[in-house]
């Protein structure tokens, strides 16, 4: 894929894997924050691979590049989008977040209006081209290069192009396969099951990730 990549609330973990692993295959990322100076800091305590590069910025300067990433918690997704709505109109944006709470020793997935977080997204990004991935990764592991990782990304959404474009930039990402998996319609799925993995790997004390079996090459 051409260009460079934005990632809103880019300076949690989520954000930070992701943008590791981008920039190991060669992008130039942002990594947004409401604080350009926190993340700046944030940045620099990265370990960015020479590949590529990441800066920090401010939200509203992540969301000018060519494909933007929501890493935002569940609950500042959809303000937080729409503020940037003029930014991102026409543009890949990618969701990978997450409507989860904690109960006891398990993650339970919400359900918000709309079915699923992609979708009050979509809804508040009317001329974006919405795509779904990433949900299922562990942060840790994505932000370690040298942890093994091998996981695949289940990605959905109703812009068939967007979405093929989406699935090629995370195969080159070291670790990391796409699984086009289809429409928005399995969005609620795609997030909820996000629940099952995380309180699997409470439950175990594993690092466990999403492989799927039998898909070929
Ligand atoms: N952690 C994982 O392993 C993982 C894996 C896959 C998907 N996800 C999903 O990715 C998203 C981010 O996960 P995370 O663990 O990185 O979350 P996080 O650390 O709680 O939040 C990410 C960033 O969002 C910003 N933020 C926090 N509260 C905000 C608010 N009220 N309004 C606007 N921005 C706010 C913060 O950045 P600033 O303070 O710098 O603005 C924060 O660093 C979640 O939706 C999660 O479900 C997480």
């Amino acid at each position: 894929m051409d260009g460079t990549i934005g990632i809103i609330g880019g300076t949690g973990p989520a954000g930070r894997g992701v943008a590791i692993r981008l920039a190991k295959a060669g992008y130039d990322v942002s990594i947004g924050s409401r604080d350009a100076q926190r993340a700046g800091e944030v940045v620099g305590a990265m370990a960015v691979p020479s590949e590529g590069a990441i800066r920090g910025v401010a939200n509203e300067d992540a969301a000018m590049a060519d494909v933007v990433i929501i890493a935002t918690p569940w609950d500042s997704a959809v303000a937080t989008a729409k503020a940037l709505r003029e930014l991102l109109a026409g543009k890949v944006v990618i969701s990978m977040v997450n409507a989860l709470v904690r109960e006891g020793r398990e993650l339970v997935p919400l359900y918000p209006s709309r079915g699923s977080m992609a979708g009050q997204l979509a809804t508040v990004l009317p001329t974006s081209r919405l795509v779904g991935a990433f949900h299922h990764l562990p942060a840790a592991q994505m932000e370690d290069l040298a942890s093994g990782l091998d996981a695949d990304v289940v990605v959905f959404g109703d812009d068939a192009a967007a979405r093929e474009a989406v699935a090629g930039l995370i195969d080159e990402m070291p670790g990391l396969r796409s699984v086009v998996a289809g429409t928005m319609s399995l969005a609620g799925a795609v997030e909820a099951f996000t629940a099952v993995c995380v309180s699997i790997n409470i439950r175990h004390k594993a690092h466990s990730y999403v492989k799927l079996e039998g898909l070929g090459n």
